[in-house]
């Protein structure tokens, strides 16, 4: 953009942070812009019921839940107050422990049915379950086993135990399930305190008392603006990587620019050949449209992070940090998907494995930032298989993360796309493997080859995740897994993998 029109996409800004608690507008203006919640919940409000167990965003403790608006509703969800910034609440919906307190006395259903089954001891993890519970209360309907499990695999509880807590959960509604909130009240506040312009706040830094300012844009043209003019800011999407700078780092952000606001990067769209995800877009939102099309990639999202973080956590943000041990990459990787990136008035698509130059570089310029992902639909001839190797099922960081997609027509084949995360400095294709697998019959003996030089293809680390050697001969493995699972055979599932995904 020239300085003139830069200067006429500049956006009107206003400074006061507004959002709903306890069924009141709360106005904050001023202080640290990159306070998180918690702090914010805990030294400034006293509401210190929310606990502080990692800040990181891993036991859960610090659990509260944020209504968004959504059209003519208002979605409740889980996140961790101890990584999200206290602006990014700004428009929204906030419920703590407290609220639940606040209803007149008596214990609201998801507490009576804890009390009821002895689901605390210590209580250190228990305002956390409490609002994770909540958040499942609140989409109004008995949950299932399977959602239960999701919902309570990002709080962490070392006395209780689970048994009891999952009791609990079973139990809520019989206890009461009227103690819904009431729709129409709660979008009428909301649309009250919604923004049209962008956020701006000038604050000082808790630490060393310099200056910090952030800004969150709802427009897309006001974005790009913005980042041209700070060609150094940082990007804040969900936080689950920017709030841990912050809080374990102790990083000093001098200017963020949020893009969780920017409505035309919260669109999901389909179109007859791929499906568009803007990049603020979370995991939760996104998961139900990628799974439908590739139910491995759905499955594997399902099982990143845990619900808060992915509540909160974005696709966008997972590729742009360029990780080499991010899941999103890989899979996207092998159904082919594109990356649009907009600097000023300008926007280029480029193929998404070509965005990872080397670790910690990526094809990015300053004041460029992710717009959307273009994701293939897979076509009819497209066998497409994900998996992840982590220590744990759930919340837990992949050791080796893999993508296939490859394109058998009349038994050979014709395509391939093997990535792997967790087995270079880089989201990376398995270029040997895949030459050795394209213009051969889909069988074991091309399998094994193909297995066989993939050691060619990469030189992983060790680390504590997992050994060079484990890496290596598993990514193998994994290519054999996905022929055998191609032909129907289901032996090497492990328990839980596959089967646990629900609709
Ligand atoms: C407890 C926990 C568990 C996790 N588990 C997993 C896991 O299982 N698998 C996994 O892959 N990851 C995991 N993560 C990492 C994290 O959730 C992901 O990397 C996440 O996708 C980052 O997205 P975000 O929206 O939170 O990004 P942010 O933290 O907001 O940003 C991440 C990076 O992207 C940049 N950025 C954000 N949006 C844009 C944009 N539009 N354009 C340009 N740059 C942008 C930011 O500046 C920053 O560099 C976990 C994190 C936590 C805290
Ligand atoms: S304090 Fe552990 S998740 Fe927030
Ligand atoms: S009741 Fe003590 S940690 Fe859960």
């Amino acid at each position: 953009m020239t300085p003139a029109t830069l200067q006429s996409h500049l956006p009107k800004t206003s400074d006061e942070i507004r959002f709903i608690l306890d069924d009141k507008v709360h106005t904050v203006r001023g202080g640290d812009p990159t306070t998180t919640l918690l702090n914010y919940l805990r030294y400034d409000l006293e509401r210190t019921g929310s606990k502080e167990g990692c800040a990181e965003g891993d036991c859960g403790a610090c659990t509260v839940v944020v209504g968004t608006l959504k059209g003519d509703r208002v979605e409740y969800r889980a996140v961790n107050a101890c990584i999200i910034f206290l602006p990014t609440l700004d428009g929204k919906e906030l419920l703590t422990v407290e609220s639940l307190k606040a209803r007149g006395g008596s214990l609201h259903p998801v507490q009576a049915a804890l009390v009821e089954t002895h689901g605390s001891q210590c209580g250190f993890c228990t305002p956390g379950f409490v609002m994770s519970l909540y958040a499942l209360y609140l989409k109004g309907k008995v949950p299932s086993k399977s959602e239960i499990e999701d919902a309570l695999a990002g709080n962490l509880c070392r006395c209780t135990g689970y048994g009891p807590i999952i009791e609990a959960a079973n139990l809520m509604f019989e206890l009461g399930a009227s103690e819904l909130p009431e729709m129409g009240k709660k979008v009428s506040a909301l649309k009250a305190i919604a923004r049209t312009d962008t956020l701006a706040i000038t604050g000082k830094s808790i630490l060393t008392g310099g200056e910090k300012r952030y800004f969150a844009p709802v427009s897309v043209d006001a974005l790009a603006a913005l980042a041209e003019e700070n060609p150094i800011a940082t990007f804040l999407a969900g936080g689950t990587d920017v709030g841990l700078w912050v809080t374990k780092m102790h990083k000093e952000l001098s200017t963020v620019i949020y893009v969780g606001d920017v409505a035309e990067l919260l669109e999901i769209t389909e179109t007859k050949d791929a499906i568009e995800i803007g990049a603020s877009v979370s995991y939760t939102d996104a998961m139900g449209l990628l799974g439908k099309y590739y139910p491995d990639m759905g499955e594997i999202v399902r099982r990143l992070g845990s619900v808060q973080i992915r509540n909160s956590g974005t696709l966008g943000g997972n590729i742009a940090n360029g990780s080499p041990i991010g899941d999103g990459p890989p899979l996207l990787i092998a159904a082919g998907a594109k990356l649009v990136l907009r600097k000023g008035g300008d926007e280029r698509t480029i193929l998404l494995e070509d965005y990872f130059i080397a670790y910690g570089q990526q094809d990015l310029a300053p004041g460029e930032f992710v717009s959307r992902i273009i994701v293939p639909k897979p076509h009819q001839h497209l066998t497409f298989a994900a998996y992840k190797l982590s220590k744990r099922f759930d919340q837990d960081i992949s050791a080796v993360c893999a993508g296939f997609g490859v394109t058998v027509e009349a038994g050979k084949v014709t395509a391939a796309k093997l990535a792997f995360g967790g087995m270079a400095a880089t989201p990376k294709r398995a270029a040997n493997a895949e030459a050795a697998l394209v213009g051969n019959s889909w069988d074991k003996a091309t399998i094994q080859n193909a297995m066989a030089v993939m050691k060619d293809d990469f030189t992983p680390l060790d680390d504590m995740r997992a050994s060079a050697k484990y890496r290596s001969i598993s990514a193998a493995n994994l290519l054999m897994k996905m022929y055998l699972e191609s032909t129907g055979d289901t032996a090497t599932r492990v328990v839980g993998e596959k089967e646990a995904a629900h609709a």
